[in-house]
């Protein structure tokens, strides 16, 4: 089957690492980023937000409180979302896990890492410390919300993009959003590929026969929740359309597995309740997904290598 020069996937299907291998350490750290190359990811994915004086520093959300020690530092009384903060501010943040009773083992990490700029990471991927290629998605949240507080990460983006030299379609950087509006405003004005992320309630009806006809126009592939794909119709569809399609975010803890893919807990064998995602990965490749978003890769990557 031929395909279209669209994210450049040199393994497929890939496996990302979910901000960094957040399973394992605090998320959206550098030490999370390194971490996942090492345990030999393809991919990492990221999410970004604007400081007050314009920086993209890499969050999940504006608000720091559940991914950092902002709460208990008096000197950020009610200042804690990161466009109330300049980056010299941010700086003085230490990571912390956002789960720590399902998480323990990153949760050991906490306060050793701080909070890294988005050029941070692109260094940290150029350096390329794997010696070999690893692709960067990443993902912006809510740029309507932020364009209205004056902070556009869509320039932020193309400036950091054109500053590292991965502004380009072989540079193995893509931009993900949720908001199609965005994307396609974005895709007359860059070069990288683009992924539509669709949450599992399809709010904008984008996974439907007319939805993917109008993704194809803008975008070169599909982030769809795992709960999407049930089967393989989606799958197929979108390669019809020449869309690629990652998935997430798959994790092994019982709670965000599909139930038959759980684990009965157990206070000796399985004390923290992980289900087999290794056989749910394989079921996701059997559909014949082109990428895996996950928060353990190390745990992904045998089931996708041995397909
Ligand atoms: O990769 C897409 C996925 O990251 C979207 O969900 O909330 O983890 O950013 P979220
Ligand atoms: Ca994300």
């Amino acid at each position: 089957r031929q395909r279209p020069a669209v994210p450049s996937l040199v393994v497929t299907p890939a496996v990302a690492a979910h901000r960094g291998a957040s399973g394992h350490r605090p998320e959206h750290t550098l030490e999370s980023f390194r971490t996942a190359i090492a345990m030999g990811a393809d991919e990492i994915e990221l999410d970004l937000v604007s400081t007050k004086d314009g920086v993209l520093v890499v969050r999940h959300e504006s608000d720091l409180r559940k991914s950092t020690d902002i709460a208990e530092r008096p000197e950020f009384e009610g200042r804690w979302r990161v466009e109330q903060l300049t980056l010299a501010e941010v700086r003085t943040l230490r990571a912390r896990e956002r789960k720590p009773e399902l998480r323990p083992g990153s949760a050991a990490y906490d306060g050793r890492f701080g909070v890294p700029t988005f050029a941070e990471v692109l260094d940290l991927v150029a350096a390329n410390p794997a010696e070999r290629s690893i692709g960067v998605l990443v993902e912006i949240k809510d740029p309507q919300r932020s364009a209205r507080r004056g902070l556009p990460l869509d320039q932020l983006l193309l400036a950091e993009l054109a500053a590292h030299g991965v502004d380009h379609p072989r540079s193995r950087v893509s931009v993900m959003s949720f908001d199609p509006v965005f994307l396609r405003g974005l895709s007359a004005r860059v070069e990288v590929p683009l992924i539509q992320l669709i949450d599992k309630d399809d709010p904008f009806d984008l996974a439907t026969a007319d939805g993917l006809v109008e993704v194809q126009r803008y975008a070169a592939g599909l982030g769809v929740h795992h709960k999407l794909l049930a089967d393989a119709d989606l799958v197929r569809r979108a390669h019809e359309r020449w869309l690629t399609v990652h998935t997430w975010t798959l994790r092994a803890e019982n709670t965000y597995l599909p139930k038959r893919f759980r684990r009965r807990a157990h206070p000796a064998r399985n004390p923290l309740g992980h289900g087999d995602l290794h056989a749910y990965a394989e079921h996701l490749v059997a559909l014949g997904v082109d990428g895996l978003i996950t928060d353990q890769p190390d745990l992904v990557l045998p089931a996708v290598r041995a397909a």
